[in-house]
């Protein structure tokens, strides 16, 4: 299994690219289910877990064609002739379990593989499907299935979330924009990628308002139509380089990445002392005068901290001058990334929810690996910071959601490469 090799100590300098979304590509892709006509998507990532969705969704029957130059694909749900998402794809991504809206909604049937538990935590699907009933679907689990059935449209009702989901209220969105009547979505998640959904709906002909807050009104319509949307930038992606620049004491240029979504993020810096500064062309982050201040994060649903930028932020953190406090609220487990981090010298405790993490001087390189998409970038920002060598391995990982990123790295001076195994 290939390894990333990192020689830290380097800081970042120059520029780096944000691309689209991830987390907001993967909705929209299963978005194409909705209708006959075609969707555009473009400012596509070239990351493994869009590849995947690609792949599911043409084993549905949607014919996709993928411009990896222009970032754009165009998806055609007109010839959909499967309604099963089944167990080998679904188990490499969770993300899977999005097309059951879109199908149930257009086809009145949808079987798709119930995802297991994963390495953060149990992240069951159980208000999705309450959601999806609620709208008159009938659905059974059997045999590690979701078995959803509708007779005729799901019908328009008044839904509440009794727990913010970003999943379950794109699930339900998605449904809605073809339900019989309207249908109400109270406590639903704000986060960007949900309002990315929804402008993308709207311009496939849905009637949907209250974009943006936490409740949404879905008009249902009999079809939707064809429509061209560009996803919005990754907000963790720039995040994610936001803290490569501040660990190493660099000065990078964001390329592309807006201020708005990331105000909890880049808040939390600027406490830090990190110097933030909105620029035309993207968002400049520096860190040239001495060592970060310690700040406490907990992390929430939009417009709160994203649980996304947990692991980074604590790596950031390990160097700070004096203690912080993390506190995961989103997620039961994921705090994987903590004894890799304290096997590189840093100085963290964990007492349920919350991670105290006392700043230290120097971090030191060492062969690491972890569990999850954010946890394995969170090792490879302290082995920037690092002195000596660090092996992340388990690159797989890092491919799911970070397009190039040995490649971006190194553009700003790092000391990186990919090691084959
Ligand atoms: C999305 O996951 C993201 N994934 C996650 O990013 C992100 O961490 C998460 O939202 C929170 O922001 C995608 O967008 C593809 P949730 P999702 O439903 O939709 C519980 C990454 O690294 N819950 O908002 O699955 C759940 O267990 C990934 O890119 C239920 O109990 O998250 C969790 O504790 C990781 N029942 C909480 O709610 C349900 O039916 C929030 O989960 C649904 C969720």
């Amino acid at each position: 299994m290939d390894r990333i090799r990192i020689s830290g100590g380097r800081p970042l300098n120059g520029e780096i690219d944000i691309v689209g979304a991830k987390n907001a590509a993967l909705p929209l892709m299963a978005a194409s289910l909705l209708t006959p006509e075609s969707l555009t998507l473009k400012n596509l990532p070239s990351v493994a877990d869009i590849h995947a969705m690609a792949n599911l969704l043409s084993e549905l029957g949607v014919q996709t064609e993928h411009d990896a130059e222009s970032r754009t694909v165009v998806m055609h749900g007109g010839n959909v002739t499967e309604t099963t998402a089944p167990y080998d794809i679904v188990r490499k991504m969770r993300a899977s379990v999005l097309v059951l809206g879109p199908l149930l909604a257009r086809f009145g049937k949808a079987r798709v593989s119930l995802p297991g538990g994963c390495a953060i935590g149990t992240r069951p699907v159980d208000l999705h499907l309450k959601a999806l009933e609620q709208m008159g679907a009938e659905i059974e689990l059997a045999g590690g299935y979701i078995d959803a059935k509708v007779n005729g449209r799901l019908k328009g009702t008044h839904i509440l979330f009794p727990s913010v989901t970003v999943g379950g209220t794109e699930n339900i969105l998605m449904a809605a924009t073809l339900a019989d009547g309207e249908t109400v979505i109270a406590n639903a998640a704000r986060e960007p990628e949900v309002t990315d959904l929804a402008r993308c709906l709207q311009a496939m002909g849905a009637e949907i308002s209250g974009i943006g807050s936490d409740t949404l009104h879905v008009v249902g319509k009999p079809q939707l139509h064809a429509a061209v949307h560009g996803i919005v930038p990754d907000r963790i992606e720039t995040g994610t380089y936001a803290v490569a620049a501040a660990i190493t004491g660099g000065d990078v240029l964001l390329r592309g990445a807006q201020m708005g979504s990331n105000e909890a993020v880049f808040g939390h810096m600027m406490r830090a002392g990190v110097d933030v500064t909105e620029t035309a062309e993207g968002i400049r982050i520096a860190r040239q005068n001495g060592r970060i201040h310690g700040v406490d994060v907990m992390t929430e649903p939009y417009p709160g901290f994203p649980t996304d930028m947990q692991a980074q932020f604590m790596a950031l953190l390990t160097l700070a001058e004096g203690a912080s406090m993390i506190t995961e609220s989103i997620f039961e487990n994921r705090f994987m990334h903590v004894p890799e981090l304290m096997r590189m010298g840093a100085d963290i405790n964990v007492h349920g929810a919350s991670a105290i993490v006392r700043g230290v001087p120097k971090l030191s390189g060492a062969p690491v690996m972890a569990t999850d998409l954010r946890a394995s970038v969170s090792l490879v920002l302290a082995g920037l910071a690092a002195e000596g060598v660090t092996d992340v391995n388990r690159v797989y990982h890092l491919d799911r959601g970070y397009e190039k990123i040995e490649q971006k790295l190194a553009a700003c001076g790092a000391e990186i490469e990919r090691v084959p195994e």
